[in-house]
């Protein structure tokens, strides 16, 4: 069972601000397709298909709102290999069979598209039954999640084999993986010429995009906060040992934004919250790894910063965190990542969350190590900030509130 944190009192009151869910929940799809390079754009192509689909068959605006935004999320409960996902000879089981679940629990905290869930839980029932995880069939299958199957059973072919092979697939699922009314749907719909240049990699984004800015305008005021709580969740809970990591680390920069006189300490704490936004690419088999990371590994773990930057740049309304979020790995002498910025290009912002991201790490149950003392985690943090890793005047006012 996966449990979220709820926001903690320790948080500043949630600032008013209006962001664009649909842009945010875009761009994490397409950084969870980077956690498989073979995945890349599989979400995409997915809400492209269903979307088009739900069109052709006149489906109101609502609906296909919630077609395009559950297709981007529907495998976001995998956090490992899609390999066997796209074995179908498979009896799925463990982690395959759970992903439906997990990503349905997943969406479920997050305002204004809560009803997602009931649709990405069931994107791998059978129109003829003998799916998962219900084994529902007919119309007992939401018609979103019906759509959803179809499209997904088709990218997987049409990404590793093309598109006759795709379309071959299609058919061949006609009446037991598919509603026979939506295969045919979806041969009038291969005949026209733009679909197969809109599947192309190379357009694929920019179309989606396109969707996302004429039919997902979610736009949140008011619950940053909670919305930002969501997705820390989300990436805490891909591993046992970072549990609450995200939230730690917002209650540590709330304290020390307050005590350094930063004005917008409710935002600080969005930063943080969202800094490891871009772990969502990493797989969680590295994340967990019990033991030391090879060098291969870490350089795999090392590009998180990257795709966090990458994701809040594509959401209107979060450009003043963006910076505060995606340089917590960064040091003062220029030696860290992804940018390797030094002292006067980080701000005093990132620098708090670089601090509190460490210090909440040190503190913290790891496989290879048990959490440290209070004052040996600071005894560390001191030799990072003499090394010009950390900020020293920051690493200083950490050590007077925790002591
Ligand atoms: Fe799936
Ligand atoms: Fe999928
Ligand atoms: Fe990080
Ligand atoms: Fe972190």
């Amino acid at each position: 069972m996966i449990s979220f944190t709820p926001f903690e009192e320790t948080h500043d009151a949630c600032l008013p601000r209006e962001i664009n869910l649909g842009q945010l929940l875009s761009a994490i799809s397409l950084a969870f397709d980077f956690a498989e390079r073979a995945q890349l754009n599989h979400a995409r192509r997915v809400a492209y298909v269903s979307l088009s689909l739900g069109e052709l068959l006149g489906l109101g605006e609502g609906t296909l709102r919630r077609v395009l935004l559950a297709a981007l999320l529907h495998d976001i409960g995998a956090t490992e290999s899609f390999n066997e996902l796209k074995d179908e000879e498979l009896v799925p089981t463990g982690v395959v069979y759970q992903h439906p679940l997990r990503g349905a629990e997943m969406v479920a905290g997050l305002p204004q598209v809560s009803d997602l869930g009931p649709i990405i839980v069931q994107h791998h029932e059978r129109w003829g039954g003998g799916g998962y995880p219900f084994g529902l069939s007919g119309e007992a299958i939401r018609l979103e999640a019906r759509l959803l199957h179809l499209a997904d059973r088709f990218e997987l072919v049409y990404a590793a084999a093309g598109w006759e092979q795709g379309l071959a697939r299609v058919e061949r699922g006609r009446g037991g993986d598919f509603q026979p009314e939506l295969v045919d749907a979806f041969f009038s719909l291969a005949r026209i010429p733009k679909v197969q240049l809109d599947l192309e990699e190379r357009n694929i984004g920019r179309v989606i995009g396109w969707e996302v800015d004429r039919l997902a305008q979610v736009v949140v005021t008011a619950e940053l906060c909670r919305v930002a709580g969501v997705f820390a969740g989300l990436i805490d809970n891909r591993s046992p040992y970072t549990a609450n990591h995200s939230q730690g680390v917002a209650q540590h920069a709330g304290v020390l934004g307050r005590r350094l006189g930063l004005e917008s300490v409710a935002s600080l704490q969005v930063a943080a919250l969202l800094h490891d936004l871009g772990k969502i690419g990493v797989p969680s088999r590295i994340l967990n790894k019990p033991g030391r990371l090879t060098p291969e590994e870490y350089q795999v773990v090392r590009v998180h910063p990257y795709y966090t930057e990458h994701i809040l740049r594509q959401v209107k309304g979060l450009e003043d965190i963006v910076p505060w979020a995606a340089q917590h790995h960064e040091h003062l002498d220029g030696t860290g990542y992804h940018t390797a910025a030094k002292a006067g290009a980080i701000p005093l912002e990132s620098r708090i969350v670089a601090v509190s991201d460490v210090y909440q790490a040190l503190t913290s149950d790891r496989p290879y190590r048990p959490g440290l003392a209070v004052d040996d985690a600071l005894g560390v943090m001191r030799q990072m900030a003499a090394a010009a890793h950390l900020d020293p005047e920051v690493v200083q006012q950490l050590a007077v509130v925790s002591s």
